[in-house]
């Protein structure tokens, strides 16, 4: 009897080994963190839009916004009005330089150049933030282009450096990115992140720099050209744990069923075709483009398209109203996927406004967190495809994952002893 069960045991736990081993050699895995202080106010919701807009549209430079209700506001970007602006919920922690300088950075789809504050920056958006010295560093390598990145009226400038920059782990050589020496109109200064990781394709790059993950590839860090994001998206409790990014595959653990493929239909931004966006029983477009950007909260609606919502939908909406308002549903490759309600609408106390905006001039939507948050998504490179399935909530809880990851150290342990 007590030896069975010792040997079922001792199965179970070589089973649980190689689990752990299969799942550790191929990914590596970052843990996201999630903004304590973050606090979704209408301000907030203004400013991001603002940022995506001059994401998106960086060559204009005039804007102009007039959306029923929130045109009083939206009607002067002054640098105030967007302090909340780069608030947003999901950032993570890489070193750069030789010894590691920590920073934080948003992890985003939607651009492709890495960028950190310069300990040489003098804007007042730098000095809340951890700023890399170059001189510290035994593995830095001079670059001295310069480098640019427009946001509009705002941008982020300085010289190109390289060095060693570690990422979940794995030291990527020779990495260059941008040491930014200016930050004006960015209002990065109330950033919970200090840069930004770019994650698109290497079209986007400024100065034709590799980004990252190619250099990840290149240098056979990761076995798969893929990446993946769980994002958290329950609660607002003081937990930094917010998801997390998984280099080099996907964690089927995390999602369920199987992913949805979607081709990129442009190597840019991750953009691809849907079949059709529905909101309850009124179809909004067929054939419409997105892209599914990390570095963006919300759901951006092309500007027609956002009229229609506003037909069905007013920007301000009763709380209570929310059981009764239409599903939104976007058919990928002939599945739904389904935003209900309450996820597209935001609540601050008790007040409620749609969480669907829009940017000039822009022909796709933006699925950003309020979508990725709902479904894994896998970003794969290799395939120019995107991947999509539900999160699987049972599994979606801090706790394992970290011990997962704990667990993944000890096989490294013990595959070195
Ligand atoms: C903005 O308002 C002007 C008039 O006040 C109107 O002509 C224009 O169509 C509006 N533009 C948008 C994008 O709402
Ligand atoms: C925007 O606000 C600034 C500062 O308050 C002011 O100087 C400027 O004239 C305003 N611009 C517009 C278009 O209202
Ligand atoms: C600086 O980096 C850019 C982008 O990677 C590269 O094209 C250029 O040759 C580099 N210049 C120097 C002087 O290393
Ligand atoms: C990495 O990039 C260099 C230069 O672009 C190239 O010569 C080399 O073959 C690449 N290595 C791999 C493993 O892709
Ligand atoms: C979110 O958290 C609440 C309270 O902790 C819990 O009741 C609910 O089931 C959670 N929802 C999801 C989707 O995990």
């Amino acid at each position: 009897m007590t030896s069975t069960n010792t040997h079922s045991k001792t199965l179970v736990l070589l089973a649980l080994l190689g689990l752990v081993a299969g799942a550790c050699a191929a990914m590596h895995r970052i843990p996201v963190r999630r903004s304590e202080k973050f606090v979704r106010t209408r301000q907030s919701i203004i400013a991001e839009r603002e940022h995506i807009w001059r994401k998106y549209n960086p060559v204009q430079s005039s804007l102009s916004t007039n959306s029923s209700s929130s045109s009083t506001t939206a009607s002067n970007y002054s640098i105030e009005s967007l302090e909340n602006l780069m608030n947003f919920q999901y950032f993570g922690s890489i070193s750069i330089g030789t010894p590691p300088q920590t920073f934080m950075v948003q992890f985003d789809t939607g651009s492709a150049n890495l960028w950190i504050p310069s300990v040489n920056c003098l804007s007042l958006d730098c000095f809340n933030h951890r700023q890399y010295f170059s001189g510290d560093s035994t593995t830095y390598q001079a670059n001295g282009t310069a480098f640019s990145i427009t946001y509009g009226s705002g941008s982020v400038s300085g010289i190109l450096s390289t060095d060693v920059v570690t990422v979940a782990g794995l030291q990527i050589v020779g990495q260059t990115f941008g040491e930014a020496t200016a930050e004006t109109g960015t209002s990065m200064g109330d950033a919970t992140f200090d840069g930004i990781f770019g994650m698109g394709y290497s079209s986007l790059a400024v100065d034709g720099v590799q980004p990252p993950f190619y250099n990840l590839l290149n240098q056979s860090l990761v076995d798969a050209p893929v990446f993946s994001f769980y994002l958290e998206t329950n609660g607002t409790q003081a937990v930094s744990y917010g998801g997390e990014l998984i280099l080099g595959g996907s964690d089927a653990s995390l999602y369920v069923g199987n992913l949805v493929y979607a081709p990129v239909s442009s190597q840019t931004y991750w953009q691809f075709q849907m079949d059709a966006v529905t909101m309850g029983s009124n179809t909004l477009c067929s054939n419409c483009l997105a892209v599914a950007d990390t570095g963006s909260s919300l759901l951006i609606a092309p500007y027609d398209i956002y009229l229609m919502i506003l037909s069905y939908i007013s920007q301000e909406v009763s709380c209570a109203a929310i059981p009764s308002l239409p599903t939104l549903t976007f058919t990928i490759s002939g599945v739904p996927f389904q935003i209900p309600p309450r996820e597209y609408i935001l609540q601050e106390d008790n007040d409620c406004s749609l969480g669907i905006d829009y940017i000039e001039g822009s022909d796709f939507w933006i699925l950003g967190d309020t979508f990725i948050g709902r479904y894994y998504t896998e970003f794969d490179l290799g395939n120019n495809r995107l991947g999509f399935a539900p999160v699987n909530s049972a599994s979606a809880l801090a706790a394992p994952i970290f011990q997962l990851a704990a667990l993944c150290g000890l096989w490294k342990l013990l595959n070195l002893l």
